[in-house]
């Protein structure tokens, strides 16, 4: 056991799942991590799908050092400031929303927090629909929307009252719209959690009806799918459905502590002055490194990287299916595929032997049966081509 897990194991809480355990690291850089152990690994995790730009972009951290000399903190409701609002603009411009405003947070369980609060208040109606399957965070609104793992509720209930978990069935929604006063009906474009279930376009178009006929808040939970990482902006842009409402966060300032709960104009002009708020959200160095990250994503052209390398890893990937009875299902979009192994002791052996071989992956999917793939947006062919031969290699082994 190394000196740092054993520091870990004495001071920090024993609630926290690690998907490794004993592996602590240095530093990291771009693509990769670098070990205590003294080895440098490929990183396909990117801090569980964050990291948009790679780790440690210079560009990025350049943009918070600036504004860390200039001004930490002192919060929007004091006094108004640069990063901020300049970050909101640049929202405007990136969003399928025509004229959305923003409020920032600091995670992605806060975003849903907002959004919930937002539908709530702004519709007068208290009910909300989550879907199973779903994770969107692990405070307690959130959590009440979350079955992805029942454990995460463990030892929690009783949650949110009104909070309706449907399965992904238009006439269950319709049913649940007619007899319950639903303000909201919250969404993964992608199911992450869940094991990186793609939502169909038909289901989503349904649904989309269902919340203007009965007068309800689309939101499309966007934390893991948006700021390009399935291969466009946001996966809504996939869809051809415009949301109500949406909350971002991992990828957004690549691993600096943001998220975000943006909404379309006529919504957000619901929501009173003081109604919700938080002291550091939007902290100026945080949007300091998401407008840095949106310049670099536009500079570096990322979002076409995820496309075009998302694509080629999906097909490799599909390929490796057809030799490895291990592999029942590849799916995904852009750089966020998932590898449905169906067993979770089978994916835990595969991500151990990847690490030992300099490889960093880690699991989704329910009870962990799905492993997943979502480098930084950065990542270069022969990345992909290194990490693909470490896997058969893996495959192979196992
Ligand atoms: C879709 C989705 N929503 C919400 C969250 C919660 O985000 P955070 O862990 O930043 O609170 C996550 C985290 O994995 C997520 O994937």
């Amino acid at each position: 056991m190394s000196k740092t897990y054993e520091r870990f194991k004495k001071a920090a809480s024993p609630v926290l799942g690690l998907y490794f355990g004993d592996f602590p690291i240095k530093a990291a850089k771009g693509c990769y991590l670098f070990g205590e152990d003294g080895k440098k690994y490929l990183d396909f995790s990117s801090g569980i799908a964050t990291c948009s730009t790679g780790h440690c972009h210079p560009q990025v951290i350049a943009a918070a050092a600036k504004q860390m000399k200039k001004l930490v903190h002192i919060c929007i409701g004091v006094a108004l400031y640069e990063p901020y609002i300049k970050l909101a603009e640049e929202m405007k411009t990136i969003v399928p929303m025509k004229d959305a405003m923003s409020f920032f947070c600091q995670s992605g369980s806060e975003a849903v927090e907002s959004a919930l609060k937002l539908a709530k208040y702004a519709s007068k109606k208290p009910g909300i629909i989550a879907f199973q399957g779903a994770f969107h965070g692990r405070t307690m609104g959130a959590l009440s929307a979350t079955t992805s793992k029942m454990k995460y509720r463990d030892g929690y209930e009783p949650l949110l009252p009104e909070m309706y978990i449907a399965p992904l069935d238009l006439s269950v929604v319709e049913g649940l719209m007619k007899t319950k006063q639903i303000g909201g009906v919250i969404i993964e474009p992608v199911l992450g959690e869940g094991g990186y279930v793609v939502i169909k376009k038909d289901f989503m178009a349904g649904l989309r009806k269902l919340c203007d006929t009965y007068g309800a808040y689309l939101i499309f939970d966007e934390v893991q799918t948006g700021f390009g990482r399935t291969g466009k902006w946001f996966a809504a842009d996939h869809l051809g459905v415009v949301p109500d409402i949406m909350t971002m966060a991992k990828g957004i300032a690549s691993g600096f502590t943001l998220g975000a709960c943006v909404g379309k104009r006529e919504v957000m002009e619901k929501w009173s002055p003081g109604a919700h708020g938080s002291t550091f959200g939007g902290n100026p160095v945080n949007c300091a490194a998401a407008i840095a990250t949106i310049s670099v994503m536009k500079k570096q052209k990322l979002i076409e990287n995820s496309a075009k390398l998302g694509g080629y890893m999906k097909k490799k990937l599909e390929e490796l299916k057809n030799k490895y009875s291990v592999i029942k299902d590849v799916r995904g979009m852009g750089l966020m595929i998932g590898i449905d192994i169906g067993d979770a002791a089978v994916v835990k052996k595969i991500m151990d032997t990847c690490l030992k071989n300099g490889l960093v992956l880690i699991s989704t999917g329910g009870g962990g049966t799905v492993l997943r793939f979502v480098p930084p947006l950065i990542v270069k062919k022969a990345e992909i081509d290194k990490a693909l031969k470490i896997f058969e290699k893996v495959l192979c082994q196992i």
